[in-house]
């Protein structure tokens, strides 16, 4: 089966965006991170990132099909700043009957009073939070675990 790994807006920045908050890691070196996680735990790995609220909804949506139809475990989603502020995207999640597991690699509770609001959070089968990249290949494990295939 299947584990969709979807990263939201700025992500792509990682490695040089705020290293302090997220790291010296690529987006690259993430990706590498999920597949080696999926290739130990038995499962295919895709990765997608977007800075586009709407593509994040219709790849949740697509999940949901592919979950329905017994071809996928679920999504680990980083929803970026979209966390903070998308009802759309609570709603697809909700919509599509995707068991995610939303992960922040800062410690979102540690930042700003705006930060500590989720709209996913209410949504989610799970969350991951402030343990930085290697948040992903726990999460991934996590829907693993969590799931029939665990
Ligand atoms: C983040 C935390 C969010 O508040 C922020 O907007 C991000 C990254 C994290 O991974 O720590 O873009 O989701």
């Amino acid at each position: 089966k299947k584990i969709l790994v979807l990263n939201g807006p700025n992500l792509n920045l990682l490695g040089t965006r705020e290293p302090a908050q997220y790291g010296h890691e690529t987006l690259a070196d993430v990706e590498r991170m999920c597949q080696e996680a999926g290739a130990r735990l038995g499962v295919e790995i895709e990765c997608r990132q977007s800075n586009h609220e709407g593509f994040l909804i219709d790849w949740i949506h697509e999940a949901g099909r592919e979950v329905a139809a017994g071809r996928m475990l679920g999504v680990v989603m980083n929803p970026g700043a979209y966390t903070h502020t998308s009802i759309a995207l609570h709603d697809a999640i909700k919509g599509a009957s995707v068991p995610l597991i939303e992960l922040h690699i800062s410690n979102v509770h540690a930042r700003e009073e705006f930060r500590h609001h989720s709209y996913i959070s209410p949504a989610a089968r799970g969350i991951i939070v402030g343990l930085g990249v290697k948040g992903y290949p726990l999460a991934i494990e996590a829907l693993v675990r969590v799931s029939d295939a665990g």
